[in-house]
């Protein structure tokens, strides 16, 4: 810890008694994202601070509990030992490394991702979703552990990861599952469990926070725009199920929580996933390269889609 940081007050009300030991004295090398990370954290951040009243924390630990929560979507620890800067797998510490940027270079909102981190370790009231949004056709609802193994399958399922960079392992699933639920609690939205009347769990639809700096317009202020996306098991497929689970969803989000409006992405090639963008009426806004798909990977280039919470119709007649 700086002795800057060390001699400052936390301008919170909140001192989080679970935050992660100090760290050790050991330094990792220099260049590495390691130490980008502690620079970020012990210097940059907590030296930045006196010039930023709106800022909830000053503190160097207070400023990785809230970037590694927001990377890890929940308390880091539940996913990551201490200490962090050393055991971070490394594309969630380059997520962090960009939100601690995105901070200083005032894209992104402290108080935001401060509030998210809270209400994940209990320390704030979460927003209330409601417990499931439902027709007579189809119920959504919060995630269940016996969701874990269907969800597995599907990740690890070639034809449904068809235009996804890899296969997810069973961890990689679980991880997963976890830290979507977890998006009901940081944002009172999320991605829901789809399922038909007392039918099994066919996989999500909903939405969920873009926590990282996207290339397209507005996308560079990671954690405004909120995004609506899906994926459901194959015996599921052709039957209007992600358009209708999808227009359920905006008009809660569109309601409740008072979105302005919604992006959609994928693979340029994913037809079916477009088709279902199209059928709500989203308007085709531009091309990009996914940050997150390797450079030379041919499903790197991706669509945009747009929806305005004023163009929302609703139900089709
Ligand atoms: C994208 C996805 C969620 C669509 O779900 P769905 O419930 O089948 O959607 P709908 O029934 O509303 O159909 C959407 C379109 O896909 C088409 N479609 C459905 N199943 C298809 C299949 N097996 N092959 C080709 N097209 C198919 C439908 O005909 C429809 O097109 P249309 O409007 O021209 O008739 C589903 O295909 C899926 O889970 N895919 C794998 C995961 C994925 O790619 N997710 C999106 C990542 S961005």
């Amino acid at each position: 810890m700086s002795g800057a940081a060390r001699h400052v007050l936390a301008r919170g009300n909140f001192r989080d008694l679970r935050s992660p030991a100090p760290e050790p004295d050991a330094a990792p090398p220099v260049g590495e994202p390691q130490a980008r990370w502690r620079d970020l954290v012990d210097r940059l951040l907590p030296q930045a601070a006196p010039a930023h009243p709106d800022w909830p924390v000053v503190d160097d630990h207070c400023f990785a509990r809230i970037l590694l929560d927001n990377a890890c979507n929940g308390p880091w620890r539940e996913s990551v030992a201490a200490p962090a800067w050393a055991n971070m797998p490394p594309d969630r510490l380059a997520v962090a490394i960009d939100l601690g940027n995105a901070v200083l270079s005032g894209r992104a909102d402290l108080a935001l991702l401060n509030r998210r981190s809270l209400q994940w370790r209990g320390k704030r009231r979460p927003p209330e979703a409601p417990a499931t949004l439902e027709t007579a056709s189809l119920r959504l609802r919060r995630w269940r552990r016996a969701d874990d193994a269907p969800f597995a399958r599907l990740n690890a399922d070639p034809e449904v990861m068809r235009h996804f960079p890899k296969l997810k392992s069973a961890g990689e699933s679980l991880t997963e599952a976890r830290a979507l639920d977890r998006r009901f609690e940081a944002d009172g939205f999320g991605p829901w469990a789809v399922e038909e009347p007392s039918g099994p769990f066919l996989g999500f639809v909903g939405a969920m926070r873009l926590m990282r700096a996207m290339p397209f317009a507005g996308g560079e202020r990671p954690g405004s725009l909120i995004e609506i996306g899906w994926r459901l098991s194959p015996e599921a497929w052709g039957r209007g199920i992600a358009t209708r689970a999808a227009r359920l969803i905006l008009a809660d989000l569109f309601g409740r929580c008072g979105l302005p409006g919604v992006v959609a992405f994928t693979a340029l090639g994913n037809t079916p996933s477009r088709r279902v963008m199209e059928r709500l009426g989203m308007v085709q806004a531009e091309d990009f390269d996914h940050p997150a798909v390797p450079a030379d990977a041919p499903l790197r280039r991706h669509v945009l889609y747009r929806l305005a919470a004023a163009d929302f119709a609703g139900e089709p007649a």
